[in-house]
This record gives structure tokens, C-alpha cells and sequence, in this order.
């Protein structure tokens, strides 16, 4: 059994990519285990873990964490001391088409790497869990104190069993465990399925932007390094039962975020107004002030800079001029 510091689940995704590269770029050694699953363009999935591939301490395993033996496996032939879980099936809006994603990647993988992270003795597990949990919540910004049981969608709610399972695990076992509730992520190598990708290719293409909720909707956009920097301040620091909130704690209107891409890529926007979307809630507002007395954690990179960050990254990787 050989001996590595780092688990990654999810490396091929958006955040586990970044995360993943910023370990590897300080020298830590890295196993990342991905199932390149077609939920969007498997392609880009593949150039970042490219990227990652050119760190001789990276290991990548291509296989699926809701298969048991998959898992067994993973953890019979590393010994991990952190284990960052990353994989799951993402997206909101998806989980009303095919409910059965989520219950494979969401719960049932999730206990497999539960289960392993019990039995081979891992000495601290982080894990995603998401702002949709807060579901209906209406008072912001949202809290880690708010009742978190109106989930509005099957994401929502298999994301919110996570922090559950997770305490249980906590409660018999005494794995410390950190749940992250990630706010709308942004930045390079971002998902194509979210806001900031979808905008920027229909501005380019021509096509009108759908702006859901009539424009009414805010977002509490947190740019990925920060996002970073908040996972491996919890895989650094292992602490009984935690669950923290990391966004930007400055909501923008859709309508802001539009403008900037206009600004960025030098061309105006078409716009088609659409009717709230099920599933979906107005408004994410964290409250951060107990990541930052915890965890020393503080966003740094405002939505201006993030879009710029964005769409510099997007015309290079997509040749775009
Ligand atoms: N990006 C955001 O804004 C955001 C917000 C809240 C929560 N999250 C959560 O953060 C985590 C990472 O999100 P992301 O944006 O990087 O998503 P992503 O879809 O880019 O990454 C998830 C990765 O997990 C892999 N995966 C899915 N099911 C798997 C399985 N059964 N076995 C092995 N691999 C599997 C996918 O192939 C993908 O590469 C997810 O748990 C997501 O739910 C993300």
C-alpha cells in the first residue's frame, strides 16, 4: 500500500481540477480519481487533467465512485491521510430530468467513500456540499445557523444528506468531517452548464442570454481561488464536525454579470426574459463570518476580476479572438 497524503474525487471537474493543481503546484502529492462521466463535454474534462498530468506527483484513476469495489480498490492500494470529495453529479436544474444521477454519484457513491474513509482510517474528510440547501431560506445572508429542510430541488436535497451522513459518521466513528457550502463558482476552466460559460458563448454565437426570473435573480458569485483556499484550509485543519459557508458575501443581479462579459468581450448581449424556473431559488447570500473566525478564511477577488480572469482564460483555451 503506498503511501499519499491526497485524495481528490472529481479531478476532471471544475473545482477538483483547481484544487488538485494547487497542492501538486506546493509540492503535495496528489491521487484523483474521476469517472469522465458525459454530463457536459467530457473533452474539457480530459484538458485539465492534461494539466495535471504534467505534475510526475499526480496519480489519476479513471473509475466510477458508486461502484463499491471501485472504491475498495482506490483505498486498498493508496493509504490517504486527507480525502477531498469532490465527485458528484452537479447542477440543479438537471436533477428534475434524471433524479437517478443523483441518487447513484450523490448518495450511494458518497457512502461508498464514507464507508472507506471509516475503514482505512483517513484522519480528515472534506466534502461538498452546496448553497442549495438553504432551499427556501428567505432571510440573508444565509447562516450555517438557518434550518436547512425546505430543499427545492433532488440536488438540494441529496447535497443536505451528505452533511447528514457525514455527522452520523462523525457521531459513531469520530472522522472529522468538513462540509463546504460552495456558492456559484466561478473562474477559468469553469462548468459549461453554469451562467458565466452559457452567457459568454451565446454573446458570442449571437444567441439570446435566457435571464430567468424576468433578471430577478442574484447570485453570490465566489471565484475559484478563493474557493481553493477555503478547501485546503480544511484539509489542513482536522476538527470534529464542521460545515462552512464559502461565497463571496456580495450578491450580484444577473443583469451586473451580463454587463461585465459585455465589457470583457467587447460585445453587446441579446436578452431573453423567462419565467422563474423550477427548482431554482432568486437569491444566495453567505454569511461568512464564522469561516472567517474559524477557518481565517476571506474571499478575495470581486466579480469584475473574475469575469476578467474568465474571459481571458475562455478566448485562449477556445481560440477565440
Ligand atoms: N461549481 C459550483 O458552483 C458548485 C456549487 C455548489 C456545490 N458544488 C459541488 O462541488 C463539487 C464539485 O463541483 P464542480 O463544479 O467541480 O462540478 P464538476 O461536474 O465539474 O465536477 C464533478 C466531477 O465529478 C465526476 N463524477 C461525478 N460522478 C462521479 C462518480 N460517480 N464517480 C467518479 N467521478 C464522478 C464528474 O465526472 C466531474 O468531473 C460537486 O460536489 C458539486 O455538487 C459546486
Amino acid at each position: 500500500m503506498k503511501k499519499v497524503n491526497n485524495l481528490i474525487t472529481g479531478v476532471a471537474g471544475f473545482i477538483g481540477f483547481h484544487t488538485a493543481k494547487q497542492l501538486l503546484d506546493s509540492n503535495e502529492p496528489v491521487v484523483g480519481i474521476d469517472n469522465f462521466n458525459d454530463y457536459y463535454d467530457p473533452s474539457l474534462k480530459e484538458a485539465r487533467v492534461a494539466e495535471l498530468l504534467k505534475h510526475e506527483n499526480f496519480t489519476l484513476v479513471r473509475g466510477d465512485l458508486s461502484e463499491r469495489q471501485t472504491v475498495i480498490d482506490l483505498f486498498s492500494n493508496y493509504q490517504f491521510d486527507k480525502v477531498c470529495h469532490l465527485a458528484a453529479q452537479a447542477g440543479v436544474r438537471y436533477s428534475l430530468e434524471n433524479p437517478n444521477a443523483y441518487v447513484q454519484s450523490n448518495l450511494v457513491a458518497f457512502m461508498n467513500v464514507l464507508e472507506a474513509v471509516r475503514n482505512y482510517e483517513v484522519k480528515n474528510f472534506v466534502y461538498a456540499s452546496s448553497s442549495s440547501v438553504y432551499g427556501k431560506n428567505t432571510k440573508v445572508p444565509f447562516s450555517i445557523t438557518d434550518r436547512v429542510d425546505e430543499p427545492v430541488s433532488l440536488y438540494a436535497t441529496t447535497k443536505r444528506s451528505n452533511e447528514l451522513m457525514a455527522y452520523t459518521y462523525h457521531h459513531l466513528y469520530g472522522i472529522p468531517s468538513t462540509g463546504l457550502r460552495f456558492f456559484t463558482v466561478v473562474g477559468p476552466y469553469g462548468r459549461p452548464d453554469m451562467a458565466m460559460m452559457l452567457f459568454t458563448d451565446a454573446i458570442i454565437n449571437d444567441r439570446p442570454i435566457k435571464v430567468f426570473n424576468q433578471g430577478n435573480m442574484e447570485r453570490d458569485f465566489t471565484y475559484i481561488d478563493d474557493i481553493v483556499d477555503g478547501v485546503i484550509r480544511s484539509m489542513d485543519t482536522p476538527s470534529g464536525y464542521r460545515i462552512f459557508n464559502l461565497g463571496n458575501n456580495q450578491p450580484v443581479k444577473l443583469e451586473y454579470l451580463i454587463s461585465c462579459l459585455e465589457r470583457s468581450l467587447d460585445k453587446k448581449a441579446k436578452r431573453e426574459y423567462l419565467p422563474m424556473q423550477a427548482g431554482d431559488v432568486p437569491r444566495t447570500f453567505a454569511d461568512i463570518s464564522h469561516t472567517t473566525e474559524k477557518l481565517g478564511w476571506k474571499p478575495t477577488t470581486d466579480i469584475d476580476d473574475a469575469v476578467k480572469h474568465f474571459v481571458n482564460w475562455y478566448k485562449s483555451f477556445y481560440h477565440y479572438q
